[in-house]
């Protein structure tokens, strides 16, 4: 991590806007080549300096002065972190009007699961498995940053996620490559609208380019290993769609794959990303990434990092300095050419003239679009579509308000505001988050007694002398709601942790609760999957929230009273122990697979013989699955599903499989189920994956009500990089499964043919 420097001064930051609303909104988008000749014709007038200049990215240090005489001098191509409409305009008009050539500059800021109004964290939104909801999450956060000059975020973050240790996990949409590779172009496209010009798009990036989320033990920045195969299987797919969704950007990320740091990896960011994917869009580091490379041990200095990176493809230096301080030396030691500075700056300029920046390099979008009633709204749907319901024993919720007439809100998370947020939060106001609590009493209060005994002030909390107050609370309630998990600063970037239990003392109020024998349910708050065996056991209902942002509150009230039937699925495995990571359904066989049933720990008689529980592969403490997997999520309602079939027949490469599946609600409320197709290779070049996810869809039914869901999978879909590191169908028999989750599930097979 780093400081994000703010010295600029107060007045400027109060967002007054009006100075520039005359300024026309953005022109039709121009055509290709004509950008193409506009960006030559530009490259052409400037000198190496300015060239230099656009490569560098700045956030704001010193005096405002300095700054501006900076953008005067054409020395800085992008700021980040500028976030308000007045200061943004007065940046752009001291470019546009006093440097020779009247570039633009770009703004940017991390505009992660929304701006003002803060959407779920995006493992959450992840859990709704719903692209067309993303993607419009991701409208609503462009539409408010364009409203403060930003017209480029650092999202989406489409780093394939297996270990819920690593604290970056909360900004990914989980372990799986297809979920990823889906919704990740969804929110490039609600970023970047209909057309990049428009006033209201922002660029997206692409990040972290590569591999970053496989940090080895998931401690943040470690190390990556992972061999050619993997990468191209598993970690390049998202990123191979966004470049194909048109993704504005690409960042490297901080980690060193197999010695190599990414801003240095010219196989990734050369061979792969613009020979093989052919793009042309701009790379930028990670924040000072390129001078990181000098700790990494993988240059020399400053210079030798400058080298290194630009050598390797990048385009733009994110505050290292690098690029500005040695750039013009290099090109005259003759150790990089001005054709390879040419390059970088092409990829600048054809996104400036892209974004329309400088047709418009003004702000003219009403601040009073920011907590609009819609982006709440929207807000608030994203959450009731990310809520995933974990257990409900003796239907426990709905809870029904004519029945229940006492309810006690207990735990940390009840009244939040701020936590609920979650991780990249540096926009939205606390004061505009509704939390349960708030929510409870406002649309609820009315019909129930509502009794608020926190317990603990914070997750981390282990005062005790709250717990007496809870437990007395909840004696006197007909439902326990007990919020707990995670605080904000427990998960996002550098926040990993080694220990996933709850913290503090929220395990024993837990306890203490259930101890009551009142109905708890206990809805957690977090930003990965915590280790909460011990707490689903005891509770009767388990909500998991993840950090669920601005709207939080009024969408988990609606839940537990029934108004919404949650459809979230885990977007990730949720394992029983620590121990078990990393941990992820799409696993490769082992030898010895695990039996359904393994002897564990407490049924090994003594002196056991060496070989007497099996020789497989499990743990002897926590067995071989996990507490809930991948996919797994209830509804208050129940679902069939019956009637699998396939179009079968001779397939070959080019042709597409169909499948469907008839699915009946068999409850009595209406109800979302996210139907999931599963698929196997079982023979291969290379070992595969037991199952990966291919298809998935969003199915609404009455009760009673059944539809036939139909999948098509065109069988060029089942490539993979085979033993020759070519992507390939390879014939042979495969497995499929239509299921509520990755185990189990209704299953056929059918037959590739060369
Ligand atoms: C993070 C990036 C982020 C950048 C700019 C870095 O520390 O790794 O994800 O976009 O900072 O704030």
């Amino acid at each position: 991590m780093k400081n994000k420097i703010y010295l600029l001064s107060a007045s400027l930051m109060v967002a007054t806007f009006s100075f520039f609303s005359c300024v026309s909104s953005g022109e039709k988008e121009t055509g290709k080549d004509e950008i193409e000749k506009k960006v030559e014709n530009l490259l052409g007038k400037m000198t190496l300096q300015e060239k230099i200049g656009q490569m560098n990215q700045l956030s704001p240090y010193g005096s405002e002065e300095e700054m501006y005489a900076l953008v005067k001098e054409g020395k800085v191509g992008s700021f980040l972190n500028i976030v308000n409409a007045e200061v943004a305009n007065k940046i752009q008009k001291t470019a546009v009007e006093q440097s020779r050539l009247g570039i633009p500059v770009l703004m940017a800021r991390d505009v992660i699961h929304g701006y003002k109004t803060i959407f779920p964290i995006c493992l959450g939104q992840a859990a709704s498995f719903n692209p067309d909801l993303v993607r419009e999450s991701a409208r609503v956060a462009a539409i408010e940053a364009s409203a403060d000059g930003i017209r480029w975020t650092f999202a989406p973050m489409i780093d394939v996620s297996r270990d819920p240790r690593w604290g970056r996990i909360a900004e990914s949409c989980g372990e799986d490559p297809y979920l990823t590779a889906v919704l990740g172009k969804a929110m490039i496209e609600g970023f970047q609208g209909d057309s990049l010009n428009d006033p209201t798009s922002i660029a997206a990036c692409a990040k972290h380019f590569v591999g970053y989320g496989a940090a080895e033990s998931g401690r943040d920045y470690n190390s990556t290993f992972l061999p050619e195969r993997l990468l191209r299987n598993v970690y390049l797919p998202p990123f191979e769609a966004a470049a194909k969704a048109g993704a504005a950007t690409f960042m490297t990320s901080f980690n060193d794959n197999d010695g190599v740091p990414s801003t240095g990896n010219k196989f990734i960011l050369k061979n792969v990303l613009r020979e093989e994917w052919k793009y042309d869009g701009m790379v930028v580091t990670d924040w000072a990434s390129a001078t990181e490379m000098i700790t990494h041990g993988f240059c020399k200095d400053a210079a030798d990092a400058a080298k290194k990176s630009l050598d390797a493809g990048v385009d733009m230096d994110m505050v290292s300095g690098a690029f500005s301080g040695n750039l013009e030396n290099l090109v005259k030691e003759n150790k990089i050419s001005e054709k390879q500075i040419d390059e970088a700056v092409r990829n600048i300029l054809r996104l400036k003239f892209r974004l329309g920046l400088f047709e418009n390099p003004y702000v003219s979008t009403p601040q009073s679009v920011k907590y609009s009633p819609e982006h709440l709204a929207k807000a608030k749907q994203a959450v009731e579509q990310s809520v995933i319901l974990l257990k409900n024993t003796n239907q426990t919720l709905p809870l029904n308000a004519d029945e229940v007439h006492t309810v006690a809100v207990v735990g940390p998370l009840a009244d939040a505001p701020h936590d609920q947020m979650g991780t990249w939060v540096f926009d939205g106001e606390k004061a505009h988050t509704q939390t349960p609590l708030a929510a409870l009493r406002a649309v609820y209060g009315d019909k129930v007694r509502i009794i608020y005994e926190p317990a603990l002030a914070y997750s981390r909390d282990k005062q005790t002398t709250g717990l007496a107050k809870a437990v007395n609370a909840a004696k006197q309630a007909d439902v326990v709601l007990a919020f707990v998990g995670e605080e904000s600063i427990l998960s996002g970037e550098a926040h990993s942790l080694a220990d996933l239990n709850l913290q503090g003392l929220q395990s024993e109020l837990i306890e203490k609760l259930s101890q009551t024998g009142k109905p708890l349910v206990t809805v957690v708050m977090a930003g990965r999957p915590l280790t909460i065996a011990k707490e689903v056991e005891e509770s009767d209902a388990v909500l998991y929230a993840f950090h669920p942002g601005t709207m939080g509150g009024p969408a988990l009230a609606d839940i537990l009273f029934g108004k919404v039937n949650p459809s979230g699925k885990t977007p990730v495995t949720f394992p029983k122990m620590v121990g078990q990571l990393p941990m992820y359904y799409a696993h490769n066989n082992t030898g010895r697979p695990a039996l359904e049933k393994e002897m564990l720990l407490d049924e090994i008689p003594m002196e056991a013989g060496q070989t007497s529980v099996g020789c497989r592969s499990f743990f002897l403490d926590a067995g071989s699955t996990p507490l809930f997997p991948f996919g797994y999520g209830l509804s208050y309602t129940t679902f069939s599903y019956g009637n699998l079939k396939i179009v079968s027949g001779k397939l070959t490469v080019s042709d597409t499989l169909k499948v469907s599946v008839e699915l009946k609600n068999t409850g009595r409320y209406e109800g979302t189920e996210v139907v999931q197709l599963y698929v196997q290779d079982k023979v291969g070049s290379v070992t595969r994956p037991v199952k990966e996810l291919k298809r998935f869809q969003r199915v609404n039914l009455q009760p009673g009500e059944s539809k036939q869901v139909m999948f098509d999978l065109p069988v060029s879909e089942l490539a993979f990089w085979n033993i020759d590191m070519k992507k390939v169908v390879e014939p042979g028999d495969f497995k499929l499964w239509v299921a509520s989750d990755s185990q189990g599930g209704l299953t056929t097979e059918f037959n590739v043919a060369e």
